[in-house]
């Protein structure tokens, strides 16, 4: 998950000190987006989101079956793929969810021993280990099903297809070509976004659920509880949800699950899977900046849509986060809290420190998939102090969708 140059990092210290875990996870290697029009979409995520469209994958390149598009930003990887034939796994779930997330792929040493491990614990399969290999080195993969229409690939790599050699620009894997001149990636070199890696990745999970997949992250890849969430903390007037955060051995990723809670309106978590086939599937990837204010003004000059927070907010915000901070003996948040306010963005605190964070409207027009951008200072959590002014603004949103 980190940069080599990044002032930014969590724990990089593998789950053991070497490649005899087979659980141990090196990085997320990718994540992958199964989308109606992948050209299309490489060109919203560019110039919304300031990815770089880095290599692709399609007729050009000799694939039949779909066309892949490989977008990068820091040590962010995303694969946008689209079927090109109607009998593609794809186009059955493109019917059924719309755009959405397909895969969260994690390099491992041995992604054939990490299959087997993972199945031995339970993990049911989604396909077979395979390795795709040419002259310049081999990519292995094998998947096994989390929750709803979820992957996980596991990922191994070497010669030049070793993660670092991509991170420095080498091949993806076998099969792709670099993307030729595209005059947004220039612009993007000039106007960062600033975003640099995969902070979590929350799924959606049915009622009664959440339980199961936590359970499910223990026993199948030996992850462990990191925060709990009840509808006490994540809940409005009229609608809640129950989320627990389980994170890999190493802190690499954390994976929050969400189950809907009763209230009397809707809850966020039942209006997405009320929109992606009564299936769970991934709600929200967070991705990590350094600078807050940077990239979420930069983002905004793009039009990405953010949720809007409401005026009220700012009125108790600073009070709450000053007393928590100051309870810890830790320093107050350096941002300007005009150009906070003025931005819209979400402060919270906690023991350790404090984060900020803004979560972006859905990114395809089915109320499901959305991303946040946040920036840590101290603080690990989530953002809970925030969950009740946020829910109000999601119900906000919800309700001119007429779906509360
Ligand atoms: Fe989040």
């Amino acid at each position: 998950m980190t940069t080599p140059n990044s002032t930014i990092s969590p724990g990089t210290s593998a789950r053991s000190s070497s490649a005899t875990d087979p659980l141990a996870l090196i990085d997320v290697d990718h994540v992958r987006f199964y989308v109606g029009n992948a050209k299309q979409a490489a060109f919203f995520y560019a110039s919304a989101f300031g990815f770089q469209v880095e290599e692709i994958s399609d007729l050009t390149t000799g694939n039949r079956t779909s066309a892949q598009y490989l977008l990068t930003q820091g040590n962010i990887r995303l694969l946008l793929e689209t079927p090109l034939t109607k009998d593609h796994p794809a186009s059955e779930e493109i019917r059924k969810y719309g755009d959405g997330i397909k895969d969260i792929a994690l390099t491992v040493f041995d992604a054939e021993k990490t299959y087997e491990a993972a199945i031995k614990n339970g993990g049911e399969k989604a396909y077979e280990p395979r390795v795709i290999k040419d002259d310049r080195g081999a990519v292995t993969v094998a998947g096994i099903k989390t929750y709803g229409r979820v992957v996980h690939t596991f990922v191994s790599r070497t010669g030049e297809y070793a993660l670092p050699t991509v991170k420095n620009g080498g091949l993806f894997m076998p099969g792709f070509k670099k993307f030729p001149n595209f005059a947004l990636n220039d612009f993007n070199k000039k106007h960062p976004c600033g975003l640099k890696f995969f902070d979590h990745c929350v799924g959606n999970v049915e009622l009664g659920k959440m339980n199961h997949w936590v359970a499910w992250y223990e026993n199948v890849l030996g992850f462990s509880m990191f925060k709990h969430f009840d509808e006490k903390d994540i809940s409005t007037e009229y609608s809640a949800l129950m989320s627990k955060v389980m994170a890999s051995g190493n802190h690499l990723i954390k994976m929050p699950i969400n189950e809907p809670a009763e209230g009397k309106k809707k809850s966020q978590v039942q209006e997405y899977l009320d929109w992606h086939d009564n299936t769970p599937g991934v709600q929200h990837l967070a991705l990590r900046t350094d600078d807050e204010l940077h990239s979420v003004a930069e983002l905004r000059r793009r039009g990405v849509d953010f949720l809007q927070i409401p005026e009220t907010y700012y009125e108790t915000v600073w009070q709450r986060v000053d007393a928590m901070l100051k309870q810890h003996g830790h320093e107050l948040v350096k941002e300007d809290h005009q150009r906070v306010r003025d931005l819209g963005i979400l402060v919270d605190a906690d023991d350790e420190g404090y984060l900020l964070q803004l979560f972006t409207k859905p990114l395809q027009d089915r109320p499901t998939l959305f991303f946040e951008i946040i920036c840590r200072r101290g603080s690990q959590s989530f953002g809970k102090g925030n969950f009740k002014a946020l829910f109000e603004a999601l119900e906000d949103e919800q309700g001119r969708r007429g779906n509360l």
